[in-house]
């Protein structure tokens, strides 16, 4: 098919539901004969799963704020380097669970305002904005449980607890009103069929 790529990020609160639903939307697209290109961070290219597990486990202090936007921006370089534009450039659709919003709300905003620094960097490193977010927006008690529910060893930020997801919503709500030209916020306390049905309705215009 001859349309232009496009590039979709999901952002939201730990246990939002973003990795049920970007599985939904990639299989609903490819059935619908789109070349698509599911992927997620931090990872996503063999560097950054590599750095992933430097970022996501052992002790919430493992590393000074600073160097955590430096591990989460180069991950992500990699990323783009390697999977992200080259798909693009060939008109796929690109999902990725997560990308730089998240470093804004996680690194900018958790551990002192670092906002600019994550932005500088941001426009330094990352030459391509997304052209849609899908914001899942949860009441952070659901999300939290829902995570923690998980039990995986990756638990660095929801180790931070209640008041961390809060802030991280608030956040994200802002950011969405911020970048308003691209971001789309859903209610992910809803049935996820509906969710999704939520998602598929903003990407069609997205397409368009
Ligand atoms: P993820 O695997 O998407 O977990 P979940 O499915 O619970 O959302 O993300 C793992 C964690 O990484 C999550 O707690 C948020 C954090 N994170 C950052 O702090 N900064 C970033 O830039 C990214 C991409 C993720």
């Amino acid at each position: 098919m001859n349309q232009p790529g496009l590039f979709i990020t999901f952002e939201g609160i730990d246990g939002s539901g973003k990795s049920t639903q970007v599985k939904h939307l990639a299989k609903r697209l490819s059935d619908a004969g789109r070349d698509v290109v599911l992927t997620r961070e931090p990872g996503g290219s063999k560097g950054a799963e590599e750095i992933r597990s430097l970022v996501l486990e052992g002790v919430p202090e493992r590393w000074s704020a600073e160097t955590e936007i430096l591990l989460f921006t180069a991950a992500r370089r990699d990323h783009m380097e390697k999977l992200i534009l080259p798909a693009l450039k060939e008109d796929k659709i690109v999902i990725c669970d997560r990308f730089a919003d998240s470093t804004r709300m996680y690194q900018g905003l958790s551990r002192g305002d670092l906002r600019k620094t994550v932005d500088s960097l941001t426009d330094l490193m990352i030459t391509r904005q997304p052209d849609l977010t899908i914001l899942i927006d949860l009441d952070p008690a659901i999300g939290l449980h829902r995570a923690k529910a998980r039990n995986t060893k990756e638990e660095r930020f929801e180790d931070f607890g209640i008041t961390l997801q809060t802030q991280m919503r608030d956040g994200f709500l802002k950011l969405a009103q911020e970048f308003s030209h691209r971001f789309r916020t859903v209610n992910g306390g809803q049935p996820t069929k509906s969710l999704s049905e939520d998602i598929y309705a903003h990407v069609q215009k997205a397409m368009k």
